[in-house]
């Protein structure tokens, strides 16, 4: 057995406890995006974009305002409960809309070209209470935003343009009460849900990380020990250095790069530790992740040989025996396709 597989045995033990602690939950978003884009006094260009998470689920064509879904489960939800009597209606309501701000744009004296931008949907957070929300953007700022529980718009700059906005919108009683059934009732109960149920296999996807450990030298006396952490799916991770078991706190030695999307619909970050070279220490990169479960990937790295200035080591690690066939044939291709990597694996 190779001291890397050591390496694992010894600092398992340590891990098992309190796995999750520092992955929370996230809450799940539904939002819609429109944006409508006003040339002139005879023209606007409106389009629509629809996403659960970082989902998209449907878009508005520009051209003829037809909707087209991503999924076949998008347009089965749709069609569900009133999905069917506002998808007769949304039509009448761009209509509505773009009516509205180039009468606002003439009662203001405002100036084209204008983009205005509305994102209405709702938050779910994980104690399964719920908020939704309505904004809309003028130019590039906010300006008004409906209170849902109060069914009261608010102005968000002290603007005329605002003013005028929340005032004419807040005399318009049925819409408020409209607006109210759409996001709590509508979006926050019926459309969430069908989605979440029509599309589970999507939106509860789950994609192993593969974590990559090399290092840079700098200079003489420094060495970056860098952990690569790609192809994850959900979102939240956490991505820590153990030195000698013990977990690095945060500091300048510990730089750790923002989440960063890849084109594929997944994820991908790295973790930078600056130690001294042939210090004595082992390191090792903890991953921790929901499509893990309660289990860690761990990537050692002993800093003790004068050997190869990048050594790599991808570890997958533990998954094997519990990852479903799907995620197996996934892992297996994904490793395959880093060939030019030196790679190692460890299933213990
Ligand atoms: C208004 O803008 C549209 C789109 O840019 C353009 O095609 C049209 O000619 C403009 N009309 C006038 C009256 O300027
Ligand atoms: C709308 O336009 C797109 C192309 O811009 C086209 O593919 C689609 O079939 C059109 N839909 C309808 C209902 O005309
Ligand atoms: C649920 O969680 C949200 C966000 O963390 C919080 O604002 C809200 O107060 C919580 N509600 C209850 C009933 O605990
Ligand atoms: C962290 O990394 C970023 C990007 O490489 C760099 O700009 C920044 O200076 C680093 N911060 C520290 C504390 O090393």
């Amino acid at each position: 057995m190779q001291p890397p597989h050591l390496l694992l045995f010894l600092f398992l033990p340590i891990l098992l406890p309190g796995m999750w602690a520092d992955l929370e939950a996230e809450p799940q978003v539904i939002q819609y995006l429109l944006t409508g884009l006003f040339a002139n006094i005879s023209s606007a260009e409106v389009s629509c974009v629809a996403l659960v998470g970082d989902i998209s689920i449907l878009t508005l064509d520009p051209a003829n305002w037809s909707v087209h879904f991503h999924w076949p489960w998008a347009s089965q939800a749709a069609a569900e409960g009133d999905g069917e009597k506002i998808m007769s209606q949304y039509k009448i309501v761009l209509r509505n809309m773009i009516r509205f701000v180039h009468d606002t744009v003439q009662q203001t004296k405002q100036h084209y070209p204008l983009v205005v931008q509305f994102r209405a949907g709702c938050v779910l957070y994980p104690n399964m209470t719920s908020q939704s929300f309505l904004n809309v953007g003028w130019g590039g700022r906010d300006l008004v935003t409906f209170e849902v529980d109060k069914q009261r718009w608010e102005a968000q700059q002290p603007s005329q343009v605002a003013e005028v906005v929340s005032k004419s919108l807040n005399r318009q009683k049925s819409v408020s009460v409209l607006l109210e059934y759409l996001l709590t009732i509508w979006i926050c109960q019926s459309n969430l849900q069908t989605l979440k149920r029509y599309g589970r296999e999507i939106l509860e996807r789950q994609e192993l990380p593969v974590a990559t450990v090399f290092t840079r030298t700098p200079s003489l006396d420094q060495l970056l020990l860098v952990c690569h952490v790609t192809g994850f799916y959900p979102r939240p991770i956490s991505v820590a250095w153990l030195r000698d078991g013990q977990e690095v706190p945060p500091g300048p030695a510990l730089n750790t790069s923002t989440i960063l999307p890849n084109a594929d619909l997944t994820y991908q970050l790295r973790s930078v530790l600056a130690v001294a070279p042939r210090d004595g220490h082992s390191y090792v990169c903890r991953v921790r992740h929901h499509s893990l479960g309660t289990r860690s990937l761990l990537i050692p790295w002993e800093n003790r040989s004068t050997a190869p200035a990048i050594s790599i080591t991808i570890a997958v690690l533990l998954l094997v025996a519990t990852a479903s066939a799907g995620g197996f044939w996934w892992w297996k291709n994904r490793t395959g396709n880093e060939a030019t990597w030196e790679t190692q694996e460890f299933i213990i």
